[in-house]
């Protein structure tokens, strides 16, 4: 390892990873593990400099207070304890430590070097991918979104042509989106990329199913049904890539902190198609994932882009999708996501997007009445997307979007700019 660590222990403080952001900061790095972590796991962890017990609010888990292992007092790392210090520790406090205290237990305590940072990060990856893989070969769903395609190219580096991209194209992707995988991934980093045009199977599973929840149901099974396909044609693959990062690891609850939402990325694949799992980026914070790209010479286009749904404009052409109507929900997402980028707005705003409704509004082409569709304009600022807010576009820019819609797109007669913060709406209209 490159790199030395710090090892927190989960014992139930929600503020783990606000220390371990920190301790990043401070320029080493640190991962998170669970309380009952064995003195020969944490040695095999590898360049551990140091421990910090850190106990809070969910440190009873179903009437039990957990707690340590005994042996970890006596395993020679120094131990920082916040919250129920013990006397066997070198450093006890009662509450988070302020910058002064965490860097005397880094550096002086612990020793450590401040060696954290993206190269080096990338160098330990590579190196334990290797190890883990050895001659065989990883299997990976690149959907072209921010996480698959770091976990691509980082295996690509680490494992070459053992690594095998799959991209399935679902017709509901943007405009270019597809042709950009395959342009990057196969023919500027030269790739082992399988390309499946799924589109028609897509489109037609879909037609005339209106509800949303029934419309994401069919997008997810039918993708792990190609995804599935695809992987039965391969031969000697034992690894199944994925781009988990920190927060989805969080997320699907630790053995301390509940679930909030439980986290798939290729889930759900058969029983008998059984993958061991490459994760290198799940301890990865999502802005350090997109430095690690940047650091992987990923485009900055693909690095930076904007949040965007796994069942993609599926839930954005609302209701049931007709393709006439994807159309002009693509194109003039296309034309929004041109005019942002034109303005710096792609790098200002968290999510913005059209949306085209199931209906027909009236309109007036050529001096004639003509019914054509509405295009919604959405854009919002967020942190956690558990709440967002609207960004206040200029007007100027709002006209000369709305003249190139209706311009470029004729199968529309109306855009709107929605203004409706989450709560009470939500980001998507689905
Ligand atoms: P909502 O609409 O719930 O969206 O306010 C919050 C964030 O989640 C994204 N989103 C999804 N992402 N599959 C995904 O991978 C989905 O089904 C899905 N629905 C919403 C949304 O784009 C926003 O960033």
């Amino acid at each position: 390892m490159k790199q030395d660590m710090i090892v927190i222990l989960d014992l139930g403080s929600t503020e783990n990873t606000v220390i371990a952001r920190e301790i990043r900061d401070l320029g080493v790095y640190s991962e998170i593990h669970p309380h009952d972590i064995t003195v020969e796991e944490l040695n095999a962890l590898d360049n551990v400099k140091g421990v910090i017990l850190n106990g809070g609010e969910n440190r009873v888990v179903d009437g039990v207070t957990i707690d340590v292992r005994e042996e970890l007092y006596s395993c020679g790392y120094p131990i920082m304890a916040i919250d129920h210090p013990t006397a066997k520790c070198t450093k006890k406090l009662d509450k988070l430590p302020d910058t002064k205290t965490l860097k005397s237990f880094l550096f002086d305590d612990c020793k450590a070097e401040a060696n954290w940072n993206m190269k080096n990060f990338i160098e330990d990856q590579i190196e334990i991918v290797r190890r883990q893989v050895g001659d065989k070969k990883v299997l990976l769903a690149l959907s072209g979104g921010v996480d698959s395609s770091v976990v691509a190219a980082l295996l690509l580096k680490a494992i070459g042509n053992q690594l095998v991209c799959v991209h399935v194209n679902h017709g509901l992707m943007r405009k270019n989106e597809s042709e950009s995988v395959v342009e990057v991934f196969r023919n500027q980093l030269n790739a082992n990329l399988i390309y499946v045009d799924a589109t028609e199977r897509f489109l037609t599973k879909l037609e005339n199913v209106a509800d949303p929840e029934e419309k994401r149901k069919i997008i997810g099974g039918e993708f792990i049904r190609v995804f599935e396909e695809e992987a039965r044609k391969l031969e000697g693959i034992d690894f199944l890539g994925q781009g988990t990062i920190y927060p989805d690891i969080i997320e699907s609850g630790t053995k301390t902190a509940k679930v909030v939402k439980s986290h798939h990325n290729v889930g759900g694949l058969p029983e008998d198609l059984q993958f061991e799992l490459v994760e290198p980026l799940k301890q990865l914070f999502k802005d350090e994932v997109r430095a690690c790209g940047v650091e992987l010479g990923l485009p900055a286009n693909m690095v930076y882009r904007q949040p965007f749904p796994g069942p993609g404009l599926g839930v954005r052409c609302l209701g049931a999708i007709t393709r006439d109507r994807l159309e002009a929900l693509r194109e003039s997402d296309a034309i929004l996501r041109d005019e942002f980028a034109k303005a710096g707005l792609d790098k200002k705003v968290w999510q913005y997007f059209t949306v085209v409704p199931d209906f027909k509004a009236v309109g007036v082409r050529n001096h004639e009445r003509s019914m054509g569709y509405m295009v919604v304009i959405r854009a919002v600022n967020t942190i956690d997307a558990m709440s967002a807010s609207i960004e206040r576009l200029d007007y100027d820019f709002l006209e000369k979007v709305v003249a190139r819609i209706t311009d470029e797109v004729k199968s529309v007669s109306r855009v709107c700019y929605e203004l409706t913060p989450k709560p009470v709406a939500t980001i998507e209209f689905e």
